[in-house]
């Protein structure tokens, strides 16, 4: 956990460089957005500066500030957001306490499903806004669109017994079970679609059944996705392949300005 916790902080700090770059256009901030530090004490643990820290436990007190802009641009939203302007020790609005769990979230599914690190931050869901989308509405659209060809594979395939449940007419289903043939397809076309990608991407066509590593991985995915929305939604489906994918095989942990060289090495 503290590993996680460390990589993290390191992802925002290099965001916070990244960001301070773009610095110049913005407007002049009032000074209540300022945090003070008083000199001398920049290293001390931010809990020994601070009056209500968590996350930042054990980190030098230096690194506030610039998480907290990170936190400012990757949601894009304003500092009282998360707190009462002058009061930020509260424990109030209730934005503060969600950030503090959305931190907790990333360390855990880091480490539970994701390999390579600094790959999930904020921006990989939020991308600059509060509410972080699922796609439904871009989801719907590329699926009327999709490649003639990718539609007819999928009504053959349908032809075997749309209404049956998966795991009868297929044979390594694992993670699908219970949804009908039909359904199961659509989300096979969803893939292609939040992934950008054509079926053979995870698949040897006509060979459906085989293993395959990004068939594997998306297993995990899969998993990860329930699992996060159990954590933080009840359940609730907000967050889905599109939150961090967007078309992409690759999802973007920081804006386009992080994959500059000199970032590159965490300076
Ligand atoms: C997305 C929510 C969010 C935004 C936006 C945000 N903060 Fe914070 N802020 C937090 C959280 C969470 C903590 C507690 C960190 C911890 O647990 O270590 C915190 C802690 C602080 C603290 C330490 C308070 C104390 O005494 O414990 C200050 C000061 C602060 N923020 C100022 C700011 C300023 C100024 C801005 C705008 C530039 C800002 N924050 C933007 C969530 C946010
Ligand atoms: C796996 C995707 C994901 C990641 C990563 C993520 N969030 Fe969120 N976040 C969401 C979703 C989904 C919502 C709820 C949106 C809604 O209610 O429609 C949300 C909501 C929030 C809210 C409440 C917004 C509001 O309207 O007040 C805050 C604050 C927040 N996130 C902060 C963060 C911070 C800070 C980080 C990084 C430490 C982070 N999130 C990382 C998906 C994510
Ligand atoms: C991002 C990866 C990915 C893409 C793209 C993808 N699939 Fe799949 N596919 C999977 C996974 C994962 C499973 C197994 C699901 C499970 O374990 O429940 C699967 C299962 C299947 C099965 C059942 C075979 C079995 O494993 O028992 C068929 C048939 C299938 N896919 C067809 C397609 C078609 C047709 C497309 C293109 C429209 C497609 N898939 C695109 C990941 C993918
Ligand atoms: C919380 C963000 C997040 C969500 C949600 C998410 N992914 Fe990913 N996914 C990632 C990251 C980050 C990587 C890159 C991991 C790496 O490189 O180690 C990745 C990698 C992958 C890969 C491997 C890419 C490749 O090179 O083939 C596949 C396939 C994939 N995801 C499919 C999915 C599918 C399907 C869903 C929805 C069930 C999904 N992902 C949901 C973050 C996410």
């Amino acid at each position: 956990m503290s590993t996680m916790r460390a990589v993290l902080l390191v992802a925002c700090a290099l965001l916070a460089v990244a960001l301070a770059k773009g610095a110049q256009q913005d407007r002049e901030k009032p000074a209540s957005e300022e945090i003070q530090i008083p000199a001398g004490k920049e290293n001390l643990p931010a809990e020994q500066v601070f009056k209500s820290i968590e996350v930042l436990k054990g980190e030098p007190a230096s690194r506030l500030p610039g998480m907290m802009k990170a936190f400012n641009r990757m949601l894009g939203v304003e500092c009282t957001h998360c707190h009462v302007a002058g009061a930020w020790g509260k424990e109030e609005p209730e934005a503060k306490r969600t950030a503090r769990l959305m931190f907790k979230m990333i360390g855990n599914v880091s480490q539970k499903y994701i390999d390579t690190k600094n790959e999930v931050t904020c921006w990989t869901c939020h991308h600059g806004g509060p509410k972080p989308s699922n796609g439904g509405a871009e989801i719907g659209a590329a699926m009327a669109k999709l490649p003639a060809e990718r539609q007819q594979v999928i009504a053959n395939l349908n032809n075997l017994g749309e209404d049956k449940p998966a795991e009868q007419v297929f044979g390594s289903i694992q993670v699908l079970k219970g949804l009908s043939v039909e359904r199961m397809l659509r989300v096979m076309g969803v893939f292609t679609v939040v992934l950008g990608v054509d079926c053979s991407h995870c698949h040897v066509a006509d060979q459906w059944d085989d293993d395959h590593p990004a068939k594997d991985i998306t297993r995990e995915m899969l998993r990860m996705v329930r699992d996060i929305n159990q954590q933080l939604f009840d359940g609730q489906a907000k967050v889905a392949c599109w939150t961090c994918h967007r078309g992409a095989v690759k999802p973007e942990a920081a804006p386009r300005l992080l994959a500059a060289p000199d970032f590159e090495d965490g300076k």
